[in-house]
């Protein structure tokens, strides 16, 4: 979904567009910005952002008024490389009007492609993987030379830690904070281990610095990003030994909860958990602080542990509902929602009923979707063969998202007459008169504006519901929490 330019658009999470502009004032020089694919690329554009930012570059909303155009990309599926090439061709038929202009590749797809969207395919001159944004300024510095300027050199410690990102939603309440980069799992499907490098964790001081940071800005929720936020660990080693015995260690569950307790009034979230790493002392800090919200995303990918054998995702479905189990009795009334792939290579209609009936067991408040989609150099591309029919991987999505879409409307429903707490994030979508926000579950509930404003938190009752929104009535504002300084 696209809402104008400098926008992110969200293959995997979301699905909602948000437009980026900042006012600056640099040497007059002016980025246009556009974001495709996760929530990691839309929070590593305000790391770009930042630091062109740093070296005098304002941003734009304004294609037509941009001195340099980057496109930060994802590689996850073909169809989300297919509409950045797409777009790639747009910008280099402006180009032609505009042979000034810098077009630059960032993200997952340059480091996928590198060199040969720029020398066979001549469609940028700058490509930047996504350990290589410090690198920016002097990348653009080599184009204005008549070079084309290329870094996509994978780091093993690059955590942007110091860069405070610029965020691009001025006045915003919501905001995505980094906490590590890269994946060591290699899920036989995925390319981000290719595209993303190696695992590593940020340091929790800058982290618990920048969430008191947005906190006085006015954000009144985090959400930590990772691949697999339950690998997050510092001062630690893969195998939990402790690297340097002067300085502390922290694992996932001690990071959350000194992100809670930066203010009861900033909630928490965070994506994306990992089954086989999924521990019950997450769940426990989880269940111990009331603004840690009650939502896990936790992808399945497959109902069956033979897929998941061949997906290499280290668990089985045995072991997936067992952790569900945990969920509902750690942290009750927890929201669940995954991720499942159809068609993957070898899959029998056994095998996908398998899916089905593991949704029926879980029912997942909601789910995202995919059709299989060979990506180049993974482990499944490898090993095997990409066997099941376009027709039928189309019709097994169909099949999931009816079942799913049902699921989540009975959700819904169950919700009606309950009170909950939401925090107001700006107007809604359908009329002026009505304000929209989450609650702690991330189901969009929809309300009467009234002398509401975004960023107060109101205790509301749900009357009725459609299978992706809340609609209630607020029966009181919440008094707001001291505000903290530092
Ligand atoms: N084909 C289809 N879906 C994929 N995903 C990752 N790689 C692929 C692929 N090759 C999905 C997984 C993952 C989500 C972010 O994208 O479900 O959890
Ligand atoms: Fe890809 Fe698996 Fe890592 Fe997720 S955990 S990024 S699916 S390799």
């Amino acid at each position: 979904m696209e809402t104008g330019p400098n926008k992110v658009i969200d293959e995997s999470r979301q699905g909602e567009a948000v437009v980026m502009e900042r006012e600056n004032s640099g040497n007059g020089k002016k980025l246009y910005l556009e974001s495709y694919g996760c929530q990691m690329n839309f929070s590593d554009s305000e790391v770009v952002a930042s630091i062109m930012n740093e070296n005098g570059y304002s941003t734009t909303r304004d294609i037509e008024e941009a001195d340099i155009v980057l496109i930060n990309t994802c590689s996850i599926r073909d169809n989300a490389e297919t509409r950045v090439r797409n777009r790639l061709t747009e910008f280099k038929k402006k180009k032609e009007d505009n042979p000034e202009l810098v077009v630059g590749i960032l993200g997952c797809m340059a480091e996928r492609l590198k060199k040969s969207l720029l020398e066979e395919e001549k469609l940028v001159d700058l490509v930047a993987g996504p350990d290589a944004y410090r690198d920016l300024p002097n990348l653009v510095e080599e184009v204005g030379t008549g070079q084309k300027a290329v870094n996509v050199l994978l780091s093993r410690d690059e955590t942007y830690a110091d860069i405070s990102p610029v965020r691009l939603d001025q006045g915003g309440i919501t905001a995505f904070v980094t906490i590590m980069r890269g994946c060591d799992n290699m899920c036989s499907f995925c390319v981000v281990p290719f595209t993303r490098g190696r695992e590593r964790s940020r340091d929790p001081y800058t982290i618990v610095q920048e969430c008191k940071d947005l906190y006085n800005l006015g954000y009144r929720e985090v959400t930590l990003l990772g691949q697999n936020v339950d690998s997050y660990r510092w001062n630690l080693t893969s195998k939990g030994e402790i690297k340097d015995e002067k300085l502390p260690t922290t694992n996932f569950a001690q990071l959350m909860e000194m992100v809670a307790l930066v203010s009861p009034d900033l909630r928490v979230r965070f994506s994306t958990s990992h089954p086989k790493d999924m521990t019950d002392d997450v769940l426990e800090i989880m269940a111990k602080y009331e603004n840690i919200c009650p939502y896990i995303h936790l992808p399945v990918q497959s109902g069956n542990t033979d897929v998941l054998y061949r997906m290499n995702r280290g668990y089985s479905r045995e072991w997936y509902l067992q952790r569900i189990e945990a969920i509902k009795k750690i942290v009750p009334d927890c929201a669940i929602s995954t991720d499942v792939i159809t068609g993957f290579c070898g899959e029998t209609e056994e095998e996908h009923k398998e899916t089905m009936s593991l949704m029926e067991l879980v029912k997942y408040d909601f789910a995202y979707m995919f059709k299989y989609s060979e990506r180049p150099k993974t482990l499944a591309e490898r090993r095997f063969e990409d066997d099941i029919p376009e027709d039928i991987k189309g019709r097994r999505l169909t099949e999931i998202i009816d079942l799913q879409m049902k699921h989540s409307l009975n959700s819904n429903q169950q919700q009606i007459g309950k009170i909950q707490k939401v925090l107001i994030e700006g107007p809604s979508k359908r009329s002026e008169d009505q304000l929209c926000g989450r609650n702690g579950r991330n189901s969009v509930v929809v309300f009467d504006k009234k002398d509401l404003e975004k960023g107060q938190y109101v205790m509301v009752k749900i009357t009725d519901c459609t299978s992706a929104t809340l609609f209630g009535e607020v029966i009181e504002k919440c008094e707001p929490a001291p505000s903290i300084l530092s």
